[in-house]
């Protein structure tokens, strides 16, 4: 299959979308409509879309990313009128995370209706549901006249995508068309909270933090186990994707994080320990870490043997930038042929819950806590 890539050159440029961008998201819009695959840039990640009502796109977008089909898909729409026709019933959590964080990088789970397919649900009967904010997802899906259907749009089982060129990279040749919006302004995926229940349950961890909602709701929000460490035999998570590994660089990886925010400063002595102790091993070790952790390092290295290739995640105190570059990081680790990743961890609070998540399913839960 020949993949279109439509480039929206006036708003990379100018942050504004021109006519001629519009065209061009009318025509991705109508791929979409008719059952077809397009890639679309969201605040989030890049998403895979396909017509949400359509049993066959459904299937398409499953085997595009070469993705188990019993992970469901999230239903993406662009105006609050379009939730009622999906889900049988909007819970009152629901109405009060709605208003505060729609449109915005939050994915709520609801009772689904009759018009979304199992296919769309991975054979559930809910659904997931997501109102970007994002100017290029939002009039894509307002064009299409129909709910969009949108996992990351990544090969299954990599990092998702932060940028066209990524995407590019793994769906070339597998979906129609590929939309270029430049890069995602958050680069992790939406939060996911499950309203169908009596509490409401943190699925996934993302912008909207756990602190956000939790202020919202006046209440405590319960968090999945799959969240933070390793589901023990036999337990399944409620999120089916949280099982999968994801976002894993080839090369094994070792994540060493503070125990607190007071143990900040431990981290780059595990970290000097463990490439000296791995170093006669591994050829080509790479570790990502902070401004500030490279300067600790770099205090205690001796220059002659302590040698490894470093990827900066920008500095501690911002952990939005350290999320905005995190899955472009793991990708690079693959195009560096990195054969051993050691990665510096985080504090858990804040955004820091979702950067760490997404760290422990990278490095397959091999953690250090110092
Ligand atoms: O930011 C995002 O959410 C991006 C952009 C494109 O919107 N999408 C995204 O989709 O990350 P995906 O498919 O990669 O991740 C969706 C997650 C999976 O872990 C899936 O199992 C879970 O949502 N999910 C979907 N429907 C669900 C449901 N009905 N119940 C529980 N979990 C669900
Ligand atoms: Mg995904």
């Amino acid at each position: 299959m020949d993949t279109k890539i439509l480039v929206l050159e006036d708003y990379i440029s100018t942050g504004k979308l021109s006519e001629t961008d519009m065209e061009k998201l009318e025509e991705a819009a109508a791929v979409i409509k008719n059952g077809g695959l397009a890639a679309f840039p969201t605040e989030t990640v890049y998403g895979l879309g396909g017509n949400a009502l359509m049993k066959d796109a459904a299937k398409k977008i499953y085997a595009a990313k070469g993705r188990p089909s019993d992970n469901p898909l999230i239903v993406h729409i662009s105006d609050l009128k379009d939730l009622k026709g999906i889900v049988r019933d909007i819970p009152e959590a629901a109405v009060l995370l709605s208003e505060r964080f729609w449109p915005g990088p939050m994915t709520m789970i609801f009772n689904k209706s009759e018009e979304i397919p199992y296919e769309t649900t991975g054979g559930l009967d809910t659904v997931a549901v997501r109102f970007p904010s994002d100017p290029v997802a939002s009039l894509l899906i307002s064009y299409a006249k129909v709910p969009i259907a949108a996992p990351s749009a990544n090969l299954s089982g990599r990092p998702s995508t932060t940028s066209a060129e990524h995407c590019i990279e793994d769906l070339s040749g597998r979906v129609d068309m590929i939309v270029d919006g430049g890069s995602c302004r958050i680069g992790l995926e939406s939060t996911i909270i499950d309203v169908t229940g009596r509490d409401p349950v943190l699925l996934r961890p993302g912008a909207v933090t756990k602190e956000m909602l939790e202020s919202v709701l006046d209440r405590e929000v319960i968090e999945d186990a799959a969240i933070k460490g390793p589901l023990k035999g036999g337990i399944r998570p409620k999120a089916p994707g949280m099982k999968y590994r994801h976002y894993a660089p080839k090369a094994p990886m070792v994540l060493v994080a503070p125990e607190s925010a007071g143990h900040t400063a431990y981290v780059a002595d595990k970290i000097m320990e463990i490439l000296r102790e791995r170093q006669p091993e591994f050829e080509k070790i790479a570790i990502l870490c902070s401004e500030e952790c490279l300067k600790e390092l770099e205090e205690k290295a001796d220059g002659e043997t302590d040698r490894a290739d470093i990827r900066l995640t920008g500095s501690r105190s911002d952990t939005a930038g350290i999320a905005r570059g995190l899955f472009k990081h793991l990708r690079e680790f693959d195009e560096d042929k990195a054969d051993f990743i050691i990665a510096e961890g985080y504090p858990e609070d804040e955004l820091g819950l979702a950067v760490m998540n997404r760290l422990k399913k990278a490095a397959a839960w091999q953690l250090i806590y110092v």
